[in-house]
Formats: structure tokens, sequence, C-alpha cells
């Protein structure tokens, strides 16, 4: 394992989104039907049996949230009581044992105070990114739940999820689904992802930001991103995302569609967006945690590419969006009453 550079030596303006290995991450083992307390080890590697049922059966769930350096120097959380929540969802859909909500929080704080040093000063755009994970483990072989699980949260600084951060970048539609119409797209699994590495490799080979997935049942409507969920922005001042239970429930598209409505005085909408009109959006963009609001120039679809607002320009709406988003989390902009929790 390489070890993570001293914080000195990190470039905070230009980090990307890559995986580091900090000094510390937090580990609990469940066996004989409970969590034990877990704690904060300096190993970042997993020692687990040949028959673990992440690693044949895709029994593995995750979550990804973030740290935010605030301009005092504090360090603050975004709603992590939502990916506990949505973690424990997940959990549901794989017969895992759900990890709860306090004890999910406590184990994220501890990590971010352990690795303190390597929260991005503030102003740096940069974030130190949480990796909660949990994977069934133990001896199995048959098509049935672990007998043990591990959870375990470590954590990296990161910058840009997108290579284009702010500036937009194309995305381009795809033959392959990421989900099923009843199969896991509403939960934060593991083969959800492995799914989509082929895509996502075509897209990206092909110059793309990143795929976007239309319904499977009809290949009519958008439903998300490989890595982000999808909003538009009409002429008349709506922000419209897709409704779909084979999309992930995103904390940061429930966020935007609350700051829509109550800091910008929009109309939020949740429904379908036809791929084939396109044309009611001015503006469009990719949000996630990772993605943060990631500015969508054009959408790729049937050898045709759609542009929205400019292929090099962020629009105006969208520069609000992310203006007000990132100035709440980074602690600039007042938040709704329990978004913020201090580390
Ligand atoms: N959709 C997918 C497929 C994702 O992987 C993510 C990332 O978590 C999102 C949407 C955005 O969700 P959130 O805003 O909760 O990070
Ligand atoms: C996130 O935004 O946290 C994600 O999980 C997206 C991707 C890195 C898988």
């Amino acid at each position: 394992m390489t070890k993570a550079p001293a914080p000195s030596e990190i470039d905070w303006q230009n980090l990307g989104f890559n995986y580091m290995d900090l000094p510390y991450r937090f580990l609990a083992h469940y066996k004989d039907g409970q969590w034990d307390d877990g704690k904060l080890t300096e190993d970042a590697t997993l020692h687990i049996s040949e028959g673990s049922t992440a690693l044949h059966y895709g029994q593995a769930d995750f979550e990804g949230l973030k740290a935010y350096r605030t301009k005092n120097g504090d360090i603050q959380l975004f709603r992590p009581d939502r990916n506990a929540a949505r973690m424990q969802k997940s959990c549901e859909r794989l017969l895992m044992p759900p990890f709860p909500t306090d004890k999910f929080v406590a184990a994220v704080k501890s990590v971010v105070k352990a690795n303190a040093d390597y929260v991005p000063p503030y102003g740096t755009g940069g974030t130190l990114y949480l990796r909660p994970l949990m994977i069934g483990v133990g001896e199995n072989i048959g098509v049935h739940p672990a007998p043990e699980y591990l959870f375990t949260v470590f954590a990296m600084p990161v910058g840009a999820y997108y290579k284009g951060g702010v500036k937009p970048t194309n995305f381009t539609t795809s033959y392959y689904d990421r989900a099923a119409p009843h199969g896991t797209g509403q939960s934060k699994v593991g083969g959800n992802y492995g799914g989509s590495l082929l895509p996502g490799s075509e897209a990206h080979k092909a110059g793309y930001s990143d795929v976007i997935y239309l319904d499977p049942a009809t290949h009519t409507k958008i439903e998300e991103a490989g890595s982000a969920n999808f909003f538009g922005i009409t002429k008349n001042n709506e922000f419209v995302t897709p409704k779909s239970n084979s999309i992930l429930p995103s904390i940061t598209k429930y966020s935007l569609l609350y700051l829509a409505e109550h800091n910008l005085g929009m109309k939020a909408i949740e429904g379908d967006v036809f791929i084939n009109d396109l044309d009611r959006f001015t503006e469009a963009g990719a949000m996630g945690t990772a993605a943060v609001i990631a500015p969508i120039g054009g959408i790729e679809y049937q050898d045709q590419l759609h542009v929205f607002y400019s292929e090099t320009e962020v629009g105006p709406v969208t520069q609000k969006l992310y203006d007000t988003l990132t100035g709440i989390q980074f602690g600039d902009v007042k938040a709704p009453e329990g978004w913020i929790q201090k580390v």
C-alpha cells in the first residue's frame, strides 16, 4: 500500500478524485447477530474468507459523503444522517444488518477527526470524501446471506469528480441499462456500479464525462448519470429531475429540490424527463456528492448532440444553485435546520 503523502506535500487545488491511504479508518464487525463497537485502525487492508458473499454474489453496499472546512477552520458534515438512512435501505434490500444512524455518524466523525490534517483548507474547493462500506464476509458458498459482515469508513481528500468541475462537459446516452425496473437501482449496491463499468468506459473513450441512462423499461426517459442524478432548468424557472424507482435517491437532489423552491423561488418538480423533449430545458446538470453540481454542456442521443446552455459556459441558474449548495456545505450560507453537523 502506498501511504498518503504528508498534508504539507498535497496540492489541494488539483486533487481530482483518487484513492489515498490516509492514516486512519473505522472498522466494525458483525457476528452472532450483533455489531461490535468498532474502532479506528491504521490497517488499510481487509483479510476475508474466500467464501465471502461480497466477492461472489455482490452482497456489498456503500455510501459517499463529505467533510467541509469552513472559513474559520471548523470542519462540518452535510446531512450525514441521510447517508446512514440510505445505507440502512440498501442493507434491507441485500439482507444485510443495518448499521444504526447514531453509530454511523459517530464513526464518520471519528474518521474525520483522526484524519483532520487531510481535510483540505477552505477556499481550495477540496473536501474530505468519506466512503462508508459494508460487505458480507465469512464462509459461505450457496446463494444465501453471509454469516458475518464488516462495516468500514475510510476517507480521502478530493477535488472535482468530473474533470470540468463547474465547467460544462458532455454526456452520452447508452444502449446499456444501469438497473432493472424492479431491481436494485434505488439502492447504493456494488453490483449497480460493476454493471456500469463497460458503458462508462465506452463513454469515456468517446470523450464524454459519463453515461446518461434511460429508463430500462422503455428507453424513452432520462433516469440518471452513472455517478449522479440529472436535473434540467426550464424557461419557466422550473427545476426538474426524474422520478423513478430505479434511480438512486440522491441526497444532493432532495437538497436541491428544497433549495430551488425555498432559496431560489423556483418550482421544483420530480417527474418524467423524456429524451425526445430536451428542448424544454435551458440548462442541465448532474448532481451528487462527488459530482456536486456539474453542468451538462450537451447530451448525445442517436448520434445527435443536444446542447443546453453552452458547451463552455455554466448557465446562470446552475451557477446560483451551485453557489447556494456549496455555500451551505462550506458554512457561508445559512443552512436549513438539521442539515449541518459540526465535527
Ligand atoms: N446517482 C448515483 C448512481 C450515484 O452514485 C450518486 C452518488 O452518490 C448519486 C446519484 C448522487 O447521490 P448523492 O447526492 O446522495 O451523493
Ligand atoms: C458519490 O457521489 O458519493 C458517489 O458515490 C459517486 C461515485 C463516486 C460512485
